[in-house]
This record gives structure tokens, C-alpha cells and sequence, in this order.
């Protein structure tokens, strides 16, 4: 048996798979985000190990034989997120997560040194590592002089879990601390915010063992064995994983909380100027490049907020028959965007309401927003080399078949539905638990799911997407003119 545990940003997840690669057993226990300021985004890294606790609690009830059988756990979470130890280990404050904007202006004079994208192969993003502990320096100076080590989300649940500061390349790809193409830490961009190596986690890659679970946690689980934890991933690199999106020309579309659109690429292939993201893939010697919105079910989410319905409801309101655009355009930026604009103090929009438009019309333009948001990420991985001609579908959101009929429409590509299953970020973490502790080949272990249904673009529609895409479009540069 493995593990696999996926430290999101809603919950952990853990996942059991036996060594055949079936999903035997899962449980969640929820997190909240804690948002004290607009732009910011925090959580206590104490209510990640109580969420751990809470779902292995739960797998230990419904499973524990099954539980008691583990080899090996892999370990996947939400990235970037700052989490700031002193010399004992003692967290220092609330971690700063992915989607917490507040150090856009340390990020924006960090981006401004040419060193970070000649070695880290990316813009850095406000949402990344290094702006935040800049921000940390600038204005909890106190705080940031007791900075022992900065790790990130799962990292931390690793050094709960086994006692070790270690972390990986995927996940540590995004701190804007690695020089992406050699898979190190670079001293010289540490400097630059005050900091050295000592300051970071050793490095492993995905695949290999980072540490053993502590004798306290095996006993209290009921396992027996010396369990080996695996380097792991970052969330979206896990999902990648367990779709087996690992060789060039594989692409996922996830829709979660953010929404990401994922290319496996064979080599290392930065293109900053396009605001795609460019990352150590979890497999040694392989990369991936992605876009990133910030606020896709977020999106959805918050309408359902404003509307006191479900989000379900209000998807099912629509149906399953893809509508024309109605004229009412969304823009998602509820918390600024990542690609391609690069913008963390960008704001939300609908744009031509009238007396008719309800809140059906509501709905199909932010579900529409969010699909346009993916196009405008499939064109950035355009520019940056990168040619997708279909996508598999994960997150949350691919349960609304209307939304996944926008999306293969707006994108143009035909959207494949993996058959019945659990492959998300949790999946690819047990996969890189088993691959650990066996010594299994990475490929051979990530392979992709059967195809349940492929949803192509609706020929039909395709001309009035294009239209309103090129009204999304014109939208972002009116919108800015008028940003605060
Ligand atoms: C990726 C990113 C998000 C988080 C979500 O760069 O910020 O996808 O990993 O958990």
C-alpha cells in the first residue's frame, strides 16, 4: 500500500493505493484561508497537521488494514506559500499562500534584476516565494532576522511528518530561488533577498526518498513497517503524475481553486516574456511548462456567495446544451492574474449587463470568463513554443459538462474525460510514494487513465466564442486604465 497526501488549499486529501495502482480508500479534513487584508492570503501551518491528522484519522477507521500495509507515501501541496521556521523549528507566523498578492512591488524590483529570469526561467510573480519573504524583511524586519529556514507548504508537513528539511524540484521550481535549468538552489538570487542556502531544505528529485515516517506517527497509525516518504511535487506537477502527463505534447486542464493549463515538455524551455510558467517537472530531467489563472472555481465560488446558491445549482440552471455568449463578458481577476498578464492589482469585471440578463446570464459569463482565461493561456504557451492539440480535463470544475463544453470551445481542442477515478495531485503523490520505496521506473509507474468521453468544440458555437473572446480581450487594457 501507498500514500499518497495532498496538502491543498480547501483540505488535505489522503489517498490509499494498493501496488497495482487501485485507489482503495481516501479522506479529507478542510482548511480555511484567512484573508485580514485585501490581497492577502494566509493559513496556520498547525491546521495543516491537524487537516493530516483528521483525514489519516479517518483512513485509519474506514481502512486499517490497509493503512497498517504502507511502504511509502508521497507527499503533493499548493506551492509557493512561505512557510517561516526560527532555529528550533517553531513557525514564525501565518504562512503566506500562492494566491496572497501583498508583495507585488518586492516582486516587481526582484523581476526588475535580470539575474532571477536568466536563472529561474520566470517572471517573478507576486504569488512566488522570494517577494514574500522581501515583503517579510521590509515590514516584520524583527521576525525576519529569526528566519532559520523557509519552506514550502508540503515541506513543511514533511518535516512534521519525518523529522527532515528536504523538498524537491518541482515545488521548489516556484520559489524563484532555483536556477530551474540546472535543478539548484542559486546563491546568488538568495542573496538578493538577504538570505543563503543554509535558509533552504536539501534537495531531492520527485521520485527519490526524502525521509522516513517518525516512530511516533507509524504507531499511532498502526504501521509497522520503516515507511520511506518520497520527494513528492508541487500540486500540479502530483496531478501530472497521476494523469501520466510526463512526455512532451501531454496537456491537462486543471480547474480547481486556480485553474492551470499543463504541458510536459522534454526540456528545459523558459519563456518569461510570456508570463508561462517554466518548472522542474517531478520526474528527473524533465520540465513542464504551464499557465495559471488565479480565480477559477474561486470564481465560480464567489458568485455563489453573492447568490446564496450552490455553485452546483447554478451550473445545473444552464444545463447540459452550450449557449451562444449572451453579450455579458467576466473577467476572473478577482485576485489579480498570473498569465498573461502578470498583473497582482488587476480586479474583476462584468461588462454589458442589461435589464435581461439574470443570473443564468451571470453564471454562463463567469463559467465563459474562466474558459477565455484558459485561452489566453493557450496562446502564451503558443508564444513560448509549446503546441497543445487536446487536453484532459481535472479539478473540481470538470464535473460541469457545460463548463467543459466552453472550455473545449474557447480553447478550440477537444477535451478528453478520464473514465471514472481519482487521478488528481493525491493520486500522483501515491504514485511517487510507490515509486520511492520500490524503486519502480517513474514512466512505467505514470501512466495515463482510460478515456471515459471526449468533449470537442461545438462547431456551431465557435464563431460567437471568437467574438467574445476578442471583447475579453479588449476588456483587460480598459480595465487597467481604470485600476486604482
Ligand atoms: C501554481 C499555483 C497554484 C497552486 C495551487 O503556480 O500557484 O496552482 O499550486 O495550489
Amino acid at each position: 500500500m501507498y500514500l499518497g497526501l495532498d496538502l491543498g488549499t480547501s483540505g488535505v486529501k489522503a489517498l490509499l493505493i494498493d501496488g497495482s495502482q487501485h485507489v482503495v480508500g481516501s479522506a479529507n479534513g478542510a482548511l480555511e484561508v484567512s484573508r485580514p487584508h485585501s490581497g492577502w492570503s494566509e493559513q496556520d501551518p498547525a491546521d495543516w497537521i491537524s487537516a493530516t491528522k483528521d483525514a489519516v484519522g479517518q483512513l485509519k477507521r474506514t481502512h486499517p488494514r490497509e493503512l497498517a500495509a504502507v511502504r511509502g507515501i508521497g507527499l503533493s501541496g499548493q506551492m509557493h506559500g512561505a512557510t517561516l521556521l526560527d532555529a528550533s523549528d517553531a513557525v514564525l507566523r501565518p504562512c503566506i499562500l500562492w494566491n496572497d498578492t501583498r508583495s507585488f512591488a518586492e516582486a516587481a524590483a526582484l523581476d526588475a534584476d535580470p539575474r532571477f529570469r536568466a536563472l529561474t526561467g520566470n517572471i517573478v510573480f507576486p504569488g512566488f516565494t522570494a517577494p514574500k519573504l522581501a515583503w517579510v524583511k521590509a515590514h516584520e524586519p524583527a521576525l525576519f532576522a529569526k528566519v532559520a529556514k523557509v519552506l514550502l507548504p508540503k515541506d513543511f508537513l514533511r518535516l512534521w511528518l519525518t523529522g527532515e528539511h528536504i523538498s524537491e524540484m518541482s515545488d521548489s521550481a516556484g520559489t524563484s530561488w532555483l536556477d530551474v535549468g540546472r535543478r539548484a538552489w542559486a546563491p546568488d538570487l538568495l542573496a538578493a533577498t538577504d538570505l543563503g542556502v543554509e535558509h533552504m531544505p536539501a534537495l531531492v528529485e520527485g521520485t527519490q526518498p526524502a525521509g522516513r515516517l517518525r516512530a511516533e506517527l507509524a504507531a499511532r497509525w498502526g504501521i509497522s513497517a520503516l515507511v520511506t516518504v518520497a520527494g513528492g511535487a508541487g500540486d500540479n506537477a502530483a496531478s501530472a503524475c497521476g494523469m501520466g502527463t510526463v512526455g512532451e505534447g501531454h496537456a491537462f486542464v486543471s480547474i480547481g481553486t486556480s485553474g492551470v493549463l499543463f504541458a510536459a515538455n522534454d526540456a528545459y524551455r523558459p519563456s518569461p516574456e510570456t508570463a508561462v510558467h517554466t518548472f522542474c517537472h517531478a520526474l528527473p530531467a524533465t520540465w513542464h511548462q504551464m499557465g495559471v489563472i488565479l480565480s477559477a472555481t474561486d470564481s465560480l465560488n464567489w458568485l455563489s456567495g453573492v447568490t446564496g446558491r450552490e455553485a452546483a445549482e447554478l451550473t445545473a440552471e444552464l444545463g447540459d446544451t452550450l449557449r451562444a455568449p449572451t453579450g455579458v463578458t467576466f473577467l476572473p481577476y478577482l485576485s489579480g492574474e498570473r498569465t498573461p498578464h502578470n498583473d497582482a492589482a488587476i480586479r474583476g469585471a462584468f461588462a454589458g449587463l442589461g435589464h435581461e440578463s439574470g443570473r443564468t446570464a451571470l453564471t454562463q459569463a463567469v463559467l465563459e470568463g474562466v474558459a477565455f482565461a484558459f485561452r489566453d493561456s493557450l496562446e502564451a504557451l503558443h508564444a513560448a513554443g509549446t503546441e497543445l492539440s487536446r487536453v484532459t480535463a481535472i479539478g473540481g470544475g470538470s464535473r460541469s459538462r457545460y463548463w467543459l463544453k466552453a472550455i473545449a470551445t474557447a480553447l478550440g481542442r477537444p477535451v478528453d474525460i478520464p473514465a471514472d477515478g481519482d487521478f488528481g495531485a493525491a493520486f500522483g503523490a501515491a504514485r511517487l510514494g510507490l515509486i520511492a520505496a520500490e524503486g519502480a521506473d517513474p514512466l512505467a509507474v505514470c501512466s495515463p487513465p482510460a478515456t471515459a468521453s471526449t468533449i470537442e468544440p461545438d462547431a456551431g458555437l465557435v464563431p460567437a466564442f471568437a467574438d467574445a473572446y476578442r471583447r475579453y480581450r479588449a476588456l483587460y487594457p480598459a480595465l487597467r486604465g481604470v485600476s486604482p
